[in-house]
């Protein structure tokens, strides 16, 4: 992660947002597709960007929790409580919105989600935003609806080329998968997408397990059964079938690529070994770069060694199970899954 960026890059960047411009900018978990919360025109675009169906809302980031309470009709204790602990962090907080809160930001839905980021260049973005106009930037993750969420200002260009002008670069995404988004609009906790905050972390503040959503709770894109996809099809395999199930693949004349914690099988040299991290903390660090450089390289199966489903693993089987499951086809076809939010694990 690179702390800093110049004064002069991060003025610029507060000034496009104060002129209604859309700009990529780093986040501790993912990079961003920013605009300003408080312009509808501007958040349109990134919708349009995204290609993102605009009944998906877009996470609110602020500089600290008093900056947040602007954006919420009130935040409930227990949000109160998940907000001292974990911000600035990887942590999104779905709570009932301000009336001044413009429908294009939340969906159409009465709540918001809101997130302090840690990453210093969000931070200081931020602050310099708040000098000279809302200081809240609405943004998604900088990818295309449906693909992988981008880890550096590389992956950003990759997705949008020209699209967007001002990528600020901070290096690469310290956590590399996105934010825990907890839903507290009712007043207790809602665990609506697994993140580097796990659940006994939430449940040690929450003084109980947070609940699994149910049909009441709200949809979020990134809970549709297929999302953060690379283009290769992924496939989920028990880590002593991995080497048979990449054989019996490149037999069949496919690309083949496995995504393993042990080391590489000697009888298979047609096959891309990618050696991964034995731990939660740097699997999740790589994981997005090592999809992506395995998809321009032009393999067409990507063989993962399923991990274990506990602790802070857990985040990480989420997405994996995700850009594992079956396509339907469209952006516009997952955007009407009919599926309320439940991480399917
Ligand atoms: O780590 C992250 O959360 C990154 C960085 C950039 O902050 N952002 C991110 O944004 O992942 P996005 O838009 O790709 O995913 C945010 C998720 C979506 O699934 C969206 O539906 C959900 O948050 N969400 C946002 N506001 C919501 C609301 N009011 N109710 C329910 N879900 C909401
Ligand atoms: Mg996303």
């Amino acid at each position: 992660m690179t702390d800093a960026a110049a004064p002069a890059v991060i003025a610029e960047a507060a000034r496009a947002l104060a002129a209604g411009e859309v700009l990529a900018f780093p986040t501790e978990t993912v990079y961003g597709l920013g605009a300003d919360a408080a312009n509808p025109v501007a958040v349109e675009r990134v919708f349009a960007l995204k290609q993102r169906p605009s009944t998906h809302p877009l996470i609110v980031h602020l500089a600290s929790l008093d900056h947040a309470r602007r954006w919420a009709e009130s935040v409930p204790e227990v949000g109160l409580a998940l907000a001292r602990r974990f911000w600035p962090g990887p942590l999104t907080l779905i709570v009932r919105k301000a009336a001044h809160v413009d429908a294009i930001v939340t969906g159409g839905q009465h709540t918001i989600g809101l997130r302090v980021p840690s990453h210093p260049i969000a931070q200081q973005l931020l602050r310099a935003f708040g000098a000279i106009g809302s200081g809240a930037i609405a943004a998604p993750s900088a990818n295309r609806f449906g693909r992988l969420s981008a880890t550096c200002a590389a992956h950003v260009r990759d997705e949008f080329g020209d699209g967007v002008r001002l990528v600020v670069d901070g290096g690469a995404s310290d956590v590399g998968i996105e934010s825990t988004i907890v839903d507290v609009s009712s007043g207790r906790a809602v665990l609506l997408r697994p993140g580097a905050i796990d659940v006994p972390q939430l449940a040690a503040v929450l003084g109980e397990l947070p609940s699994a959503p149910d049909a009441h709770s709200p949809r979020a894109s990134g809970t549709l059964a297929s999302h953060y996809a690379p283009t290769a099809r992924v496939m989920l395999v028990e880590p002593d079938l991995v080497a048979e199930v990449a054989r019996f693949l490149v037999d069949d004349g496919k690309s083949v690529a496995v995504l393993a914690r042990t080391a590489g099988e000697p009888l298979l040299p047609s096959v891309r070994w990618q050696r991964a991290p034995r731990d939660p903390v740097p699997y999740a660090h790589e994981l997005y770069a090592t999809l992506r450089a395995l998809d321009r390289s032009g393999t067409e199966v990507i063989v993962v060694e399923r991990l274990p489903a506990e602790g802070a693993w857990s985040a990480i089987v989420d997405r994996l199970a995700r850009a594992a499951a079956e396509r339907t086809g469209s952006a516009d076809d997952l955007a009407e899954d009919p599926q309320p939010g439940a991480p399917e694990q």
